[in-house]
């Protein structure tokens, strides 16, 4: 196994930066001094040091997360709570989420320190679908729905939306649905909205735009009040698995 991807695996830090440390001379092979990433190593004999201590070699990791609403998908934040926070009985180092849910979205996150999956699910061209439920004021009919799948413009010289999935589950008003949406919800949902329309359903996508699904329902007049990523490629979210 080449040394940098041995580091990496060992939660040193990213490929990148476990290269550097090898070109700054912090790393030795078997008590030798060791500036070539590429070098190749036997990870059951060699004993590999990063700043004089031995590194054990941990492998790749992978976890499913399920994201409650109120936590950045980040690594650290100066003012929120960040995924990273819910982890900490494990070892962190060169541990990130893969991909990006906003602050109050819920539901599907990995979090790995393998750079190879991560650039497989999120990098454009792979077309991983992603698939999200939703609760949103505002109504969807049936032409709208199939501009959704179509592909939309969201904003003005944006290119078109790929092909998308859009289910629609549920329609009424939001006072005869209110007790369906989760309670914690209803704390951004100001009062006297019981005349108006709710929507729910699920919605997949294969890009990952920012705020993406809030915007391509929004361009149709809907507003997301609760979203949640259900599954990604065959990977669907633990039922088991609390927030
Ligand atoms: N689309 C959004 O609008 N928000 C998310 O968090 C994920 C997809």
């Amino acid at each position: 196994m080449r040394l940098d991807k041995y580091l990496a695996q060992s939660s040193i830090g990213r490929r990148k930066a476990v290269r550097g440390f090898i070109k700054e001379e912090k790393v030795k092979v078997n008590g030798q001094l060791e500036i070539i990433p590429a070098t190749e190593i036997d990870e059951f004999s060699d004993t590999i040091e990063y700043l004089d201590e031995i590194v054990e070699h941990i492998g790749n990791v992978y976890y499913m997360f399920h994201k409650p609403s109120g936590c950045i998908t980040a690594r650290s934040d100066a003012n929120d709570k960040t995924v990273l926070d819910y982890f900490e009985e494990v070892n962190t180092n060169g541990l990130f989420p893969v991909g990006r849910l906003d602050k109050d979205t819920e539901g599907l996150l990995f979090l790995t320190n393998d750079g190879e999956f991560n650039h497989r699910l999120m990098y454009p061209d792979k077309h991983v679908n992603k698939t999200y439920f939703f609760w949103a004021f505002g109504s969807l009919s049936e032409e709208q729905r199939h501009q959704l799948e179509e592909g939309i413009t969201i904003e003005e010289g944006e290119p078109l939306t790929k092909q998308a999935k859009v289910e629609v589950i549920k329609s009424g008003l939001f006072a005869s649905l209110k007790d369906e949406i989760d309670g914690d919800k209803y704390e951004k949902v100001k009062k006297n909205r019981d005349v108006q329309s709710v929507v729910a359903g699920y919605i997949t996508i294969s890009e990952g735009r920012k705020h993406q699904v809030k915007r391509m329902l929004r361009a149709m007049g809907c507003y997301v009040i609760y979203l949640k990523r259900i599954s990604i490629g065959d990977v669907v979210l633990d039922k088991a698995l609390e927030k």
